[in-house]
């Protein structure tokens, strides 16, 4: 544990506006700030900052707590890391001889052993390609690839073999659980044998932006080898949608401009071609935290190159939303006569596909195109149907400027006036505003009916819940009245498990004469338990508590505990207390 000053000290040295600041952009609201949320696609900026207290909370996405916890969500990296980070920021040292940073050295130190073990692999996979069996180096001839491409990507090749890997790797020093952990090696479910995870397959490494080998990718060479691709699992050196593939060539172009794209050969082509500003978003949907990462490396556009095929276009539908929420522009290649980049270079060469890249769509344009997919708009109801689909994109644009420009456009091409079309536009932006506010207040309304995940036990009992929130809040406003409640609850008396932990936590220091959001900002909390104490002032901030609502909890409370005790594990003074409230109902037996 990390000395509970020490934390403090870390908090107070950070203020959260200037630490937010530093990754969104934020705007003043009388004493608090606000922005877009970082932590889901936000259009409403429904993040807020309280520098009273240091701490945030997002009412869209429930993401909060401390300036920790900030970092920790922002950064993906545990509570040790974020602690870690603030204090190198603030310029403040780590006490030594801490017991939960020598475990976070070992778990570093394990991380290390992983990525370590991953480089010796790959470096394993790269020598296949020139040992007896020649498949994977004659594969990647066949696909066009040249000696010093598959060099500076380190691809390589897996045999046939079930344990060539692991027979290796054991000779590095390496263990089976190493192996298996690292996604190379699998257990069977039969004969509990091991046996390495990628056969008969040209190997991809994935590197992250300080060039370790995170991950690996296989493709098959076999014509119908099932699955094509397989990929590494999450393991502790890798997440997948936080990672894009080729990103660390990427980030050193001299370009703002960015291509995306869905394959590994695709990417590795584009690069041969001489386009090193290429990405791919490796097997899954793009993700939201990959866009951020986009973003971060100084990214300004982003050019979409996806596969010419259904599914390509819907992902790219889907891309153009999360991309521009980051605050990229967006253009959308289209590749015509070839199935993807890949493809395309190998047919047409990069001069064509640098003239494809310049003439790419702009996103919006692409977007307001697909409005009339499979619709005569020569005919009145079609274009009306057009015009309806057109409207609602429109509205979904934030910059007024960009909004006019494609109104004038618009109302050319469907002649229709443009005040017409402007008047159609807002109305359907004040719809889209009333709708997200409502949900936002539904959202809060709803807050106890929605499953709740982080305090299970409310799903349970929400009456119980929903007065022990209360409580707390109380609590965190008036940390005078602690005492006073404290003799008349104890944590016991508390019903679902994270509120009882809160309680816990605020009695138990109370002592210590700390702001009591300050209390529960340890690392016995975890980043989700820290939003959701936050959630509970931010929540209820502008409603009021009369001491009686408060009286009101507690009766709730109390009488839950009597119904659910029996009357021998009750104490005196309960059980007196529930005979006399049974006595005065008029409609008992007696
Ligand atoms: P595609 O099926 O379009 O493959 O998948 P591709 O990139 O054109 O591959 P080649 O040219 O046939 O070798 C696009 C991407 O989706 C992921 C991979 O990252 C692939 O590059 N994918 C595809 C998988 O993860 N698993 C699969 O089984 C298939
Ligand atoms: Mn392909």
């Amino acid at each position: 544990m990390l000395p509970q000053e020490f934390l403090l000290q870390v908090i107070q040295a950070n203020p959260i506006e200037s630490v937010a600041g530093s990754y969104v952009q934020l705007q003043r609201a009388g004493s608090k700030l606000k922005c877009k949320c970082p932590f889901h696609p936000d259009n409403t900026p429904s993040c807020v900052f309280y520098p009273e207290n240091n701490s945030f909370y997002c009412f869209g996405c429930h993401v909060g707590g401390s300036v920790i916890t900030f970092v920790q969500n922002i950064e993906s990296v545990s509570f040790l890391e974020a602690v870690k980070m603030l204090a190198e920021r603030a310029g403040m040292t780590i006490p030594a001889n801490d017991r939960s940073m020598a475990e976070a050295k070992r778990e570093e130190e394990f991380k290390r052993r992983l990525l370590a073990l991953n480089r010796s692999a790959a470096r394993f996979y790269f020598n296949q390609l020139t040992g007896a069996d020649k498949r994977g180096l004659l594969y990647l001839k066949e696909r066009a690839l040249l000696p010093e491409t598959i060099r500076k990507y380190g691809l390589g090749y897996a045999g046939d073999k079930w344990d060539g890997l692991r027979q290796a790797m054991h000779a590095e020093g390496y263990s089976d659980e190493e192996l298996i952990t690292a996604n190379l090696c699998s257990r069977s479910q039969k004969s509990g044998g091991i046996y390495d995870r990628f056969r008969c397959r040209v190997i991809f490494p994935i590197f992250d932006l300080k060039g370790s080998v995170i991950a690996f990718g296989g493709r098959t060479i076999e014509k119908d080898g099932e699955p094509k691709y397989l990929n590494s699992s999450d393991t502790p050196v890798f997440k997948k949608g936080l990672n894009l593939f080729s990103m660390n060539f990427a980030k050193k172009s001299q370009s703002k401009r960015l291509i995306l794209a869905e394959g590994y050969m695709d990417v590795i082509a584009m690069n041969q071609g001489g386009f090193e500003n290429t990405v791919a978003s490796l097997g899954t949907a793009l993700t939201p935290e990959q866009c951020r990462l986009i973003r971060n490396q100084r990214f300004e556009e982003v050019v979409v190159s996806y596969d010419s095929d259904a599914a390509g276009r819907n992902a790219a539908m889907k891309a153009i939303n999360l991309l521009r929420a980051e605050g990229l522009r967006v253009r959308i290649l289209r590749v015509e006569n070839a199935k993807d980049p890949d493809e395309y270079l190998k047919k047409f060469g990069p001069d064509f596909f640098r003239r494809l890249i310049e003439n790419a769509e702009d996103a919006v344009s692409y977007l307001l195109d697909r409005c009339r997919d499979g619709i005569d708009i020569s005919e009145i109801g079609g274009k009306n149907i057009a015009l309806q689909n057109a409207v609602k994109v429109l509205s979904g644009l934030d910059n007024k400027l960009e909004r006019s420009s494609y109104i004038s456009k618009l109302s050319k091409e469907y002649e229709i006036s443009q005040t017409e079309l402007t008047e159609a536009v807002e109305e359907q932006t004040g719809k889209r505003q009333r709708r997200a506010h409502r949900q936002e207040q539904q959202a809060v309304i709803n807050r106890p009916l929605i499953r709740d995940t982080v305090n299970p036990d409310a799903n349970e009992h929400h009456r119980e819940a929903t007065a022990e929130r209360w409580i707390l809040c109380y609590l965190l406003r008036n940390p005078e009245m602690l005492p006073q409640i404290e003799a008349r609850l104890a944590p016991e008396d508390f019903v679902t498990g994270l509120n009882r932990r809160i309680y816990s936590a605020l009695t138990a220091r109370a002592a210590e004469g700390l702001p009591p959001e300050q209390t529960v900002w340890t690392e016995d909390f975890s980043a989700a338990e820290a939003g959701y104490l936050a959630g509970i002032t931010a929540e209820y901030d502008q409603v009021e508590m009369p001491e009686q609502s408060i009286e009101d909890c507690i009766g709730i409370l109390k009488q839950y505990r009597m119904s659910a005790a029996p009357a021998d594990a009750l104490s005196d003074a309960d059980f007196s207390a529930q005979f006399a409230r049974l006595a005065q109902n008029k409609r008992g037996q007696i």
